[in-house]
């Protein structure tokens, strides 16, 4: 198969609408990261997203829809707090919700659950192509399973050339890491991925949420646990090891006895690390910042052939993107400095 990429005028909107209708497979751009989207009402077509991503069948997908007026399409038995965070500056936006599923989304779309995954993202050209296409449109990140999620056109490419029909490039995206998925079918409503909408954000509009043993936030309540592979995710082929904040000393001695072991390394972080000559990459001066370049990084890191990856996590804040920035970095460790 040939993929097009295509400029987001009204033309290709039209045209990729029309085939998400059909059953094709489209990468477009959202606020977090690119979508691979087709039509999740045809059952025998949202196969071909599994099989272009390598992804498991068991893993459910998010149901996108252009306005709250679609809403009913995709869930049902939904509850007061959704029509409140619906009706909130948070959506649309990168917050997801898991609602009761409605019985015309097929059961390959969510995993087999009763179920289902939905967003309204804000991006311009997301909303146009979903309004127009007019149907739940089911699109995970548009990257091969377990690579990092794409944040532009290029990286879409760079996975997915061939084997997907369109990509509608849309520039970077402004968040840069996932949505964060909030499942409001449990009392209190529990945060299943940290991403681009913070806990603080959403406590201020529907109260107290938990947060599932997989989450950063969770972490620090708890003991740190090490990444150890099983969480291994969104991970780049160089090895990546996470520093705290105020390690900049041992990120120095890391740096240094790795790269005298013949390790080409690199080092992420908010701050320059104080002396000597180290191959470091600025990732900006908030959590918002390192969120936009983190995955970019990771890619970029694995084109120029670098075997490690040092990053310093941001300083932990529950109301901005760094649970979600600590929650990637570590899933993509394998260990810490
Ligand atoms: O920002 C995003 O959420 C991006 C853009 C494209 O919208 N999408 C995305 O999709 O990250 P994906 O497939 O890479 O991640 C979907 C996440 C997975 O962690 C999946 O397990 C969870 O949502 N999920 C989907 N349906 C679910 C359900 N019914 N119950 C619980 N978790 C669900
Ligand atoms: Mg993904």
């Amino acid at each position: 198969m040939k993929t097009k990429l295509c400029p987001p005028d009204s033309a290709n909107i039209d045209e990729c609408a029309a085939a998400i209708k059909a059953g094709g497979l489209v990468a477009f751009p959202t606020e977090t990261v690119y979508g691979l989207g087709t039509n999740a009402l045809l059952e025998e077509k949202v196969g071909q997203i599994f099989a272009a991503k390598g992804r498991p069948a068991d893993n459910p997908l998010i149901v996108h829809i252009g306005s709250v007026r679609q809403l009913k399409k995709a869930a049902v038995d939904i509850p007061d707090r959704a029509y409140r965070l619906l009706r909130s500056p948070l959506m649309p936006g990168p917050l997801t919700l898991v609602l009761k599923k409605a019985p015309a989304i097929p059961y390959i779309v969510t995993g087999g659950l009763d179920t289902v995954a939905v967003r309204i993202p804000k991006n311009a050209i997301a909303k146009r192509l979903l309004t127009k296409a007019d149907v739940p449109v089911c699109a995970p990140s548009a990257n091969k399973s377990a690579a990092p999620s794409p944040t532009t056109a290029a990286h879409v490419l760079a996975d997915l050339d061939g084997s997907i029909e369109y990509i509608l490039d849309g520039g970077p995206c402004e968040i840069g890491l996932e949505s964060t998925v909030l499942d409001l079918t449990v009392d209190p409503p529990c945060i299943l991925r940290e991403g681009g909408t913070p806990r603080s954000a959403i406590e201020s509009v529907i109260g107290r949420v938990g947060v599932s043993c997989d989450t950063a936030a969770a972490a620090a309540a708890s003991a740190p646990k090490s990444p150890g592979a099983k969480y291994k995710h969104y991970a780049p082929r160089a090895a990546v090891y996470t520093a705290e904040p105020d390690e900049r000393a041992e990120v120095g001695r890391f740096y240094d006895r790795e790269t005298a072991a013949g390790k080409r390394c690199v080092i992420l972080s908010m701050t320059e690390t104080p002396e000597g000559p180290r191959a470091e990459w600025p990732v900006g001066k908030t959590a918002a910042d390192y969120a936009k370049r983190l995955f970019a990084y990771f890619r970029r890191a694995d084109e120029a052939g670098y075997d490690v990856i040092i990053a310093v996590k941001p300083p932990h804040n529950a109301d901005d993107v760094s649970e979600a920035v600590i929650n990637r970095l570590n899933k993509a460790a394998v260990g810490r400095v």
